[in-house]
This record gives C-alpha cells, structure tokens and sequence, in this order.
C-alpha cells in the first residue's frame, strides 16, 4: 500500500497540515488521510484556492481555530496546542524508546520546544543522532559533562522546563526516582527538577506486576509523580502480553496538554446536562425491557464538553463503562428516573439528549418473580408510553439556550430528523443511518465509530465517518461555538 511522506509536500500544504493536526489532536498523517478522504468524496469543492480548502477543512474536521491565511503564517512557529511550552524529556532506556522519537515529533509539531536527556541505556536503543535532528537541539547524556555543568548543567536543565517528561519510564528509572537516587544525568534531573514530572512506563508485564515496581510507582504517585498508561497489548517481544506497554506518543501528548492545562475553555461557566446509555424498564424484580446502547457516544460528549471547561452533569443509565473523568455523574435504571433527574438539574446553558430512552414500559412492574404457570401460556405485556424527556426539555419553561438531540433512523433520515427536530423543540440533531448496520458498521449501537449528519433549522451537515470520540470533540466543539453566540 503506498504511503504518505509529508516531508514530500509543498510547505504552504504542510503548515496548513501541521495546524490543523495540532488543533484536531491527531497525526500529521491522520490529518492527511481525513483530507483525502474528503477530497474524494467530493467535500472539498473545487480545487484551488487554498484558503477555500482550509476554509472547507475546518468545517469539515471541527477545527475552529481563525481561519488565518496560510501564506500569513508560513514563515512562523507552527501555531499549536503547546507553542511556547517546554518540555524536558528523558528517554530510558528500554525497546519503546523508539516510540520518543514520534514523541518529539508530536510535540514540535504543536508548538513545544524539546530539550532532551538520554540515559546510556537509551542509546543502546536510539541514537543521540535522531534524536538530536527530530528535536533540533544537542542531546544531554552525561551528568559531568564539563560543557554542559559550564553551559547548562543538570540544575538549570531541570529548572529550564515546563514540565518533565520520562518516556519510556523503565523500572530503574522509577526505582532511582523512588528512593531519591542520583547517579546519572537523567535522574539527577529528576530530582533537582521543581517542575511537574510525568511518566509513560514501558516494561516487561512480569516487571510491571512485580511488587517492587508496584511499590515505587504507589510511591511516586504519593510525591506527585503524574503516570500516564502503560496499556495492555502485545509486547515487542515475541510471545508475550499484558500490561507494559508505553501508552501512544498522541496520548502521551495529551497527557502533557491535561498536565499543562493549555487548552482553551471556551465552556468555562457554562453548565450542560447530557443523557448517556440505554434505560430499564421492569417487567418484575429480575426482569427488565432494554436496548444495546452501551452509553460510548454519551460519555465521550461528556468528557468532551467538560475539556472545554463545561459543568457537565451526565445523567446515565445502566452502562458497563466508567464514568468519564471531570464530569458529575447521576446514575439511573428508568426513563422516568432520567427525567425526574434531567428536570431537577435545570436551569441549565445546554442539554445534549444521547441516552437510547426506551420508548414503552410495562404498566405494572410486578412485586414479585412473575411465575410459569402450568397451562396458562406466557404472561400479556401491557405497555405504556415512556415521557420524551428531550421533548419535555425542549419545551419547558426554564428551556436551556441550546437544545441537542440525537436519531437513530433506518429510513428517511433527513425527513424524520427535521421532525423531530420541530416535534422536541431541539436545535439541532445528530442523525446517523443505522440501516445498513453489521458488526463493525459506522453507527452501530455498541461500536466505536460513528457517522452522522447534523440537521438544524439551518440545513444539514454532513460529517465523515469518524470514531466517537472524534464526534464528540467536534460535537462538543460545535456546542462551544453556538453557546458564544447566544447571550444569556
Ligand atoms: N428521547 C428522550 N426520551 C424518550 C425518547 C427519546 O429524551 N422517551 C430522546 C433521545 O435521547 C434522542 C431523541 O429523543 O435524543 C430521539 O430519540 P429516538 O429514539 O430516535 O426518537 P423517538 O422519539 O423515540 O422516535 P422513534 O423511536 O419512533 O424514531
């Protein structure tokens, strides 16, 4: 399959694919196959004019940064994420320090300057040459360097930083740090640093679980030491898997952003409600009405609204997934519960309506196990309408300036949305096609990915196919934006 080599690309496309990564959160690679995509399906209107293109771009990936020409800011820092941030990384040494270099990669790309500090086990793995070309600077490897203590020196190298990175963290570098020893550059650094410190470890899952390491990372985490994964997965090794592997430079990178607290909260103030997740509906104590919504979609908007600063209060039904991280999360089984819920949680900015209500409840929940009767046949459903809570938001009387509602329609999309979207009083829609759905297919209740048409007064918007958390960082971003333009 033919790859895509960004060093290959004209410099105005580059640093129009350089901000527009930084500013979604992904690869200059990722950026680039979205793009294509688009372009390919004919989104990008014609071709030309680069400001149309990024214009277009922006609209289609969420991206809401000002749509500065490109030619304006071709010759400057790339604007990013991290500009003017820096970050002291050490590299341990350990298979993933490969995984660094892409590290460096990503954090120069969002505008962060890296100063980098190898171990000698480092170097076993990658040279100081590639790592001195990707971050543009000499690399520290030794504490008695006599350059370095006259120029930099361990102190001022530690002090120099925003923030302290080790990637990959191995189990000696934690072990040092642990129990305050320094005999090398890298932990001298860390422990002469009164700078926040964040590590990725990497090692063998048996080196991960050994209560050793156990011991030291409680410690460190106990000093303040920020951890971000390992994650489970198959080791570089062969044959063996568990827990130990460095989390991905993208999460690493986003670790860093979290830790820095650089990201703009354009929701700061604002309090949104969000409805995840299927509801129950008893039939009688062991027995319950249900659908497959695994709350994925809700959740990730939750999360989403609170990075930009929101009060976010996510009103969920029963889901197997945690309850997302700076968020307050009420727990319910019913939709009558979800509504009672909902309603005592207005006045509120937003109300985003992703939970899958269940339309229809049993009239009576039975007391008791409902019995198998000899010669009596099954027991009859009586059914009865479950409230729309998103129709009782949309037209209540402490109604909050921004109304979302969610659709999922297996004919008609277009048509059914927009009455919904008169029917519940919503601003608008987040429709997605389930009629085409198998195992894997964007939408399908349960899955990772999503695609979705958002239908207002205004028309309708098209997006790509995209995984939920992408839909959710754009929805969220989307919600920021209408909620600025309206005055309360
Ligand atoms: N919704 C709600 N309360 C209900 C039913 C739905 O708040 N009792 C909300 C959902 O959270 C979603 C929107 O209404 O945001 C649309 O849900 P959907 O199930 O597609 O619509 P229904 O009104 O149930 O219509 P139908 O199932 O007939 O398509």
């Amino acid at each position: 399959m033919a790859s895509i080599t960004i060093r290959n690309l004209d410099d105005e496309v580059k640093d129009l694919l350089r901000r527009l990564a930084a500013e979604n959160d992904r690869s200059m690679e990722e950026q680039a196959r979205i793009m294509i995509r688009a372009a390919v399906e004919g989104q990008l209107g014609p071709a030309g004019r680069i400001e149309q293109i990024e214009k277009t771009l922006r609209e289609l990936t969420g991206s809401h940064g000002p749509a500065t020409p490109v030619a304006a800011v071709s010759n400057q820092t790339p604007r990013g994420s991290l500009s003017g941030k820096r970050i002291l990384l050490i590299i341990g040494g350990g298979i993933a320090a490969y995984k660094a270099l892409d590290l460096i990669r990503r954090l120069r790309e969002r505008g962060a300057a890296v100063r980098v500090v190898m171990t000698s086990a480092a170097q076993e793995f990658v040279t100081t040459l590639s790592v001195g070309a990707l971050s543009a600077d000499r690399v520290f490897t030794d504490l008695f360097d006599r350059n370095d203590e006259h120029d930099v020196g361990h102190i001022r190298l530690s002090r120099e930083a925003d923030l302290v990175v080790v990637a990959p963290a191995t189990a000696d570098l934690m072990a040092k740090l642990a129990n305050g020893h320094a005999n090398d550059l890298g932990s001298t650094v860390l422990i002469a640093t009164d700078k926040p410190v964040l590590m990725a470890p990497a090692m063998n899952p048996k080196m991960w679980s050994h209560p050793a390491t156990r011991r030291n990372r409680a410690t460190l985490q106990k000093d303040g030491i920020a951890f971000v994964g390992p994650a489970k997965g198959e080791m570089a090794e062969s044959n063996e898997a568990g827990e130990g592997r460095m989390a991905e430079p993208l999460e690493i990178v986003a670790a860093i952003e979290a830790l820095l607290d650089i990201r703009p909260k354009p929701l700061a103030g604002r309090k949104i409600i969000v409805t995840s997740g299927p509801t129950h509906e008893p039939i009688d104590p062991v027995r319950y009405i249900a659908n497959r919504s695994s709350g994925k979609q809700g959740h990730a908007i939750a999360a989403a609204l609170a990075r930009l600063g929101a009060d976010v209060r996510l009103v969920s039904g029963p889901v197997g997934i945690a309850d997302p991280v700076g968020v307050t999360t009420l727990h319910v089984e019913t939709a009558n519960e979800m509504k009672d819920a909902v309603e005592q949680l207005l006045p509120a900015d937003a109300a985003v309506f992703v939970a899958a209500v269940a339309d229809w409840r049993s009239v009576t929940s039975a007391g008791e196990k409902i019995k198998k009767v000899a010669g009596e046949g099954p027991p009859a459903l009586q059914m009865v309408e479950n409230p729309d809570i998103l129709a009782g938001v949309g037209h209540h009387r402490q109604r909050p300036s921004l109304v979302v509602g969610f659709a999922a329609e297996t004919q008609d999309l277009v048509r059914n949305a927009e009455a919904k979207l008169r029917k519940k009083g919503a601003d608008f829609i987040v429709a997605n096609d389930v009629s085409h759905e198998g195992a894997g297919s964007p939408g399908v209740m349960g899955g990772d990915r999503n695609k979705v048409r958002i239908v207002s007064k205004a028309g309708i918007d098209e997006w790509p196919e995209m995984s939920k958390g992408e839909v959710a960082t754009r929805l969220a971003a989307l919600i920021a934006e209408r909620l600025k333009t309206i005055v309360v």
